[in-house]
């Protein structure tokens, strides 16, 4: 089994997407998706973005190559009646499913980053987006202090050394890998843009809960656990985690969460 796919398919990332919702719906917004644009949401989970963008009334597809994503934003898709909204397995780094210039928006929201291969990625997103279209990618900063960055620095240091030749996803949090992967794929670096962004996970449960579920359910930090576990640190890591979580916590309700994360958005412009 593919690794990048069997780390994705080995949790549930629908709990966590369930505390993203106002923020993927935010985020459609922000971007201009609107009605009538063919859009592909590449690495979409079961949809934070490629559900609200279907119902602004765009022509959705949604890649991901985890499985049971698939199946439950085609499950959700079905359930909000939006026939403009699919959902199919695939792999970022390799996109050879898809037609060149298929699509007016490429979106990619903490998804493509992950796969394994950034230049194959850069180049299949770019080889799928239609002259003046443009690709939209939100990537988690490397040494950021906010949430996921720290979480993913906090992990890997209870996590045993990656094989050779992996390259860390945080890199496309890096504008200079950023402009490096989009131009060795044949884009100008003046079509391509790069900003801070923030996005919050909300969640109707105090800080401890929200990081059971990254414990529970997320491949990285489930992964995290397991090797902590095997070197008798879990305990150590969840108290490291829980701190984080609860000095990240802006929500003035004790029983809830609501945490700001930093990332780069990065646009290219075809
Ligand atoms: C952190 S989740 C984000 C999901 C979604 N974009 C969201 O904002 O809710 C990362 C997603 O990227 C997907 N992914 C990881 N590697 C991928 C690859 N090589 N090709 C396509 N999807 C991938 C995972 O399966 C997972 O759904």
């Amino acid at each position: 089994m593919n690794p990048n796919q069997a780390l994705w398919e080995k949790g549930d990332f629908t709990r966590l997407a369930a505390t993203m919702r106002d923020s993927g719906e935010a985020l459609v917004d922000r971007i201009g998706i609107t009605k009538g644009l063919e859009v592909l949401d590449l690495g979409c989970g079961d949809g934070t973005t490629a559900v609200p963008a279907a119902r602004r009334g765009a022509d959705v597809l949604g890649v991901d190559i985890a499985r049971n994503l698939v199946e439950a934003g085609n499950l959700r898709a079905k359930e909000a009646g939006l026939t403009n909204l699919s959902f199919q397995h695939g792999d970022a780094c390799d996109l050879s499913d898809l037609d060149d210039r298929a699509f007016d928006v490429v979106v990619s929201f903490f998804g493509a980053m992950f796969a394994p291969r950034p230049f194959d990625v850069a180049r299949e997103m770019v080889r799928v987006t239609r002259p003046g279209g443009r690709i939209v990618m939100g990537n988690w900063i490397p040494g950021d202090p906010t949430l996921v960055a720290q979480i993913l620095k906090i992990s890997s240091a209870y996590s045993p050394p990656p094989p050779e030749g992996f390259v860390s996803p945080m890199t496309w949090g890096i504008v200079d890998n950023v402009v490096e992967r989009f131009t060795a794929a044949g884009v100008p670096e003046a079509k391509i843009s790069c900003e801070h962004d923030t996005f919050v996970f909300e969640a109707a449960a105090p800080p401890s809960e929200f990081l059971g579920l990254f414990r529970n359910y997320y491949g990285p930090t489930m992964n995290a656990f397991e090797a902590a576990e095997a070197s008798g640190r879990a305990d150590e890591l969840a108290r490291e985690l829980e701190a984080l979580f609860y000095e990240q916590n802006q929500s003035p309700d004790s029983n809830a969460t609501s945490i700001p994360a930093t990332f780069l958005r990065v646009t290219v412009e075809r």
